[in-house]
């Protein structure tokens, strides 16, 4: 009978540390989780992997007790089970809200006009000195957050959905962080419904942002935002990577959300094998949610520093400095032109989610910086070469830069 008892003391607390211990294991799995936990993001985790080793502890402590006289085996058992009891609830509570949000019903029936990457997009016949190829780009819109400029968004979707419609811009790509909790189906369900209304047959393209991501997020981004067409148009190793070509233009997309997380052997390679083959007479552009070279800050609460990405600058740069023309990221809520290792990085985290702190560290390399203004990065194909404009949410100039 006493064998008994300890045998469910200690099945107790195996099957409270297993749940917790699966849970972590998906969770981990999910792209971006490992990034927030390496960003200073470890409390809860922590809190969680606490909860489910507690368990194991008492179990074991009772189990050495057992022997001891009075009430001290009885007391024991007792925490042993009351510990097994709130970490299985807690991870059950929390896997059931993480997966209700992540894959509860569609957040929205509707979806963006996206693009097919693999399908390329046609330059236009134009008269003489008009671009041939015109795309708008920004970054983190944050929907969902209060702080968020819903204006400023707003004001720079219809800019461009007016523009497309009166043939004077052919894409809209977003570097991601479309939404601020990506677990959340209501996020996911403004965000959409806004860019329905204000951009509703723009054509469409967002890479998969480190808030999109959060905590099961990717399949809601999957769901909306993935490029159109299916496998036949996924030209790189995962959804949220591509190549798009468009006559001398060719856009390649990262999956790169805090860092190079994930970014591994297959996807250097492959990112390797697109700069190999393109002309070098052409015009390369890379484009990846979280920034290599930027200005930025020290984050208060994490003591994690905001600008020049040492492990960007250190596992992926070097693949793409001096061979691409332009790097487009956004990440930080700044807008940027730096000019180092024989290639321009632009940040434009400016489509209304809340402008970063003004800059404590400025990048070697920056020629143009600006903070607290909402606005997009506009790429021209001319005859002169590429032109990159930045302008605010009204269409006017801020900075501009033609690769030759
Ligand atoms: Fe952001
Ligand atoms: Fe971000």
């Amino acid at each position: 009978m006493k064998s008994t008892k300890g045998n469910l003391v200690w099945i107790a607390a195996c099957a409270a540390g297993a749940a917790m211990a699966a849970f972590l294991i998906w969770a981990f799995a999910q792209p971006g989780t490992l990034g927030m936990y390496r960003w200073g993001y470890r409390a809860p985790v922590l809190g969680l992997i606490a909860l489910g080793v507690l368990p194991l502890v008492a179990a074991a402590a009772a189990e050495a007790l057992k022997r001891a006289a009075g009430v001290a085996p009885k007391i024991a058992t007792g925490v042993a089970y009351a510990a097994s009891a709130i970490a299985l609830l807690t991870a059950l509570a929390v896997a059931a809200y993480v997966f209700s949000n992540a894959y509860g019903r569609d957040a929205s029936p509707f979806r963006p006009t996206t693009i097919a990457p693999g399908d390329g997009l046609p330059t236009r016949a134009v008269a003489e000195g008009e671009p041939t190829l015109r795309i708008a780009v920004s970054s983190d819109g944050h929907y969902g957050r209060d702080a968020s400029n819903a204006e400023a968004r707003s004001a720079i979707l219809r800019l461009s959905e007016a523009e497309y419609r009166s043939g004077r811009l052919d894409a809209f790509i977003n570097l991601g962080d479309i939404v601020e909790m990506g677990m959340e189906a209501d996020d996911w369900r403004e965000a959409i419904e806004s860019i329905r209304r204000d951009a509703p047959t723009l054509p469409f393209l967002a890479l998969l942002g480190n808030h999109d991501a959060l905590i099961g997020g990717y399949a809601r981004w999957k769901a909306a935002f993935a490029p159109a067409g299916g496998p036949s148009s996924a030209t790189g190793p995962s959804p949220s990577s591509w190549r798009l070509d468009a006559g001398r233009v060719h856009l390649i997309a990262l999956d790169l959300l805090w860092g190079p997380e994930g970014f591994g052997a297959k996807e250097k390679a492959w990112l390797s094998a697109q700069l190999e083959a393109i002309p070098p007479s052409d015009y390369i552009v890379v484009m990846s949610h979280c920034f290599f070279y930027s200005s930025g800050y020290v984050d208060e609460e994490t003591g994690m520093a905001w600008y020049d990405h040492a492990d960007m600058l250190r596992e992926v740069a070097p693949l793409i400095a001096g061979k691409a023309d332009l790097v487009i990221s956004g990440h930080n809520h700044y807008m940027e032109w730096i000019e180092a290792d024989g290639t321009a990085w632009a940040v434009v985290g400016a489509l209304g989610g809340k402008p970063d702190p003004a800059p404590s560290y400025v990048s070697p390399g920056s020629v143009w910086r600006n903070q607290g203004v909402f606005g997009r990065l506009v790429l021209e194909l001319t005859p002169d070469g590429l032109a990159c404009e930045f302008q605010d949410q009204d269409g006017s100039p801020l900075f501009e830069r033609v690769l030759r």
